[in-house]
């Protein structure tokens, strides 16, 4: 299939989409009436202010509990703000220390910026990287390690005591940390690494996967406030980002803890439902389970099959959309596919009702 990305939209409504993360689980009805409500005032007749809906930015920040000494860049996405980032401190000569696999555009935005990514192969126990492996690649031109924290597709989070070692190297080296945090309601626990170096943590927050925010383009960039000027020069819109999906991120955030609980129980139940469906399926396992995040990855090498043909055949026969795992790894691709679960549950259970079938049928 030439564009399945394509082929998908154009069926859009009939689609499971568990390909890219997104999440279509309950949160709460007030961020559509305020949202609907933003419409009606026809509030997208003017800029938002430029710094972001007022108030929103504090929300961000309580919501991490680090509402002393950071500043967040309001970002069409994290992955704007990873762009913002890597545009405003990567130099030629700089680089990036990096999992394989992992969320690649990040990669391709330090590229960009002609500095090197390092990638340490994680397709192994414990599907992270170690802090060991990470002081090996280290080096004088280290502008940053990537931790990407629980990780795309993997579903690996960090232990504090990891995440404190992966900390200390940065402050031996003098290396700053991207902390993408964008599954990080996902985990089961999870700590910021600005709870160890909050001088040299920048913050990639997202709305998309815990919000379920993904088509609104919402996200922040959150730095320390010593280098929040020098950031802000290098926004990528200066008119700020889109004004609904601002009033939305804000309901979001002031109501989270009355839905935030139930949608992350859907979405364990959900990955419960695809490990018992798939278990015995010969040559397909689950290298991470449970997953830490909203996804996780199926391994399928030993039945021979590749990825991308039980991509099409699910897209194709059944409208599942999954992902075939070279979108997020060039070097493991061809071992798994990539499926994401928070979507509601009758969708699972077809997945789940399909899969064996599909496997069987294709082999
Ligand atoms: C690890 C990671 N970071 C950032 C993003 C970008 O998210 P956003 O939709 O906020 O741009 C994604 C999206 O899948 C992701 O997986």
């Amino acid at each position: 299939m030439e564009d399945a990305f394509k082929y998908a939209h154009e069926k859009e409504d009939e689609i499971i989409w568990m390909s890219q993360n997104t999440n279509e689980l309950d949160t709460s009805p007030i961020i559509n009436l305020k949202i609907i409500e933003a419409v009606k005032k026809r509030k997208y007749n003017l800029y938002p202010y430029q710094q972001g809906l007022l108030g929103l930015k504090e929300l961000i920040l309580k919501d991490l509990g680090i509402e002393e000494n950071f500043d967040a860049l309001i970002t069409n996405g994290g992955i704007e703000a990873a762009y913002v980032l890597t545009r405003a401190m990567l130099d030629k000569r700089d680089n990036v220390i990096a999992s394989d696999p992992s969320f690649l555009p990040i990669h391709r935005q330090v590229k960009l910026c002609d500095a090197e990514i390092k990638e340490i192969p994680v397709y192994k126990d414990p599907y992270r990287m170690t802090v060991e492996e990470i002081n090996e690649q280290v080096d004088s031109n280290t502008k940053f390690i990537l931790l990407i924290d629980p990780l795309n597709p993997l579903g690996t989070s960090y232990t504090r005591e990891e995440v404190k070692g992966i900390c200390e190297i940065a402050e031996d080296n003098d290396v700053w940390i991207i902390d993408d945090i964008t599954y990080r309601d996902f985990a089961y626990e999870h700590t910021l690494t600005t709870d160890f170096v909050p001088e040299r943590s920048v913050l990639v927050y997202s709305f998309s996967k815990n919000c379920g925010f993904a088509g609104m383009r919402l996200g922040a960039l959150i730095m320390p406030n010593e280098i929040s000027e020098e950031i802000h020069r290098w926004r990528a819109n200066p008119l700020s980002a889109n004004i609904l999906a601002q009033v939305g991120a804000k309901a979001a955030l002031e109501t989270k803890s009355q839905w935030m609980d139930g949608m992350i129980k859907q979405s364990r139940k959900n990955q419960g439902i695809i490990k018992e469906a798939i278990e015995d399926i010969p040559g397909v396992h689950l290298p991470v389970y449970p997953s830490s995040t909203n996804m996780f990855v199926i391994d399928v090498e030993e039945t021979g099959l590749s990825p991308e043909d039980i991509q099409s055949v699910l897209l194709e026969d059944h409208n599942i959309f999954v992902r075939a795992g070279n979108y997020v790894s060039k070097r493991f691709g061809e071992k798994f596919i990539r499926v994401s679960f928070t979507i509601p549950e009758p969708q699972v259970r077809k997945f789940a009702s399909v899969f064996t079938e599909v496997i069987e049928r294709m082999r």
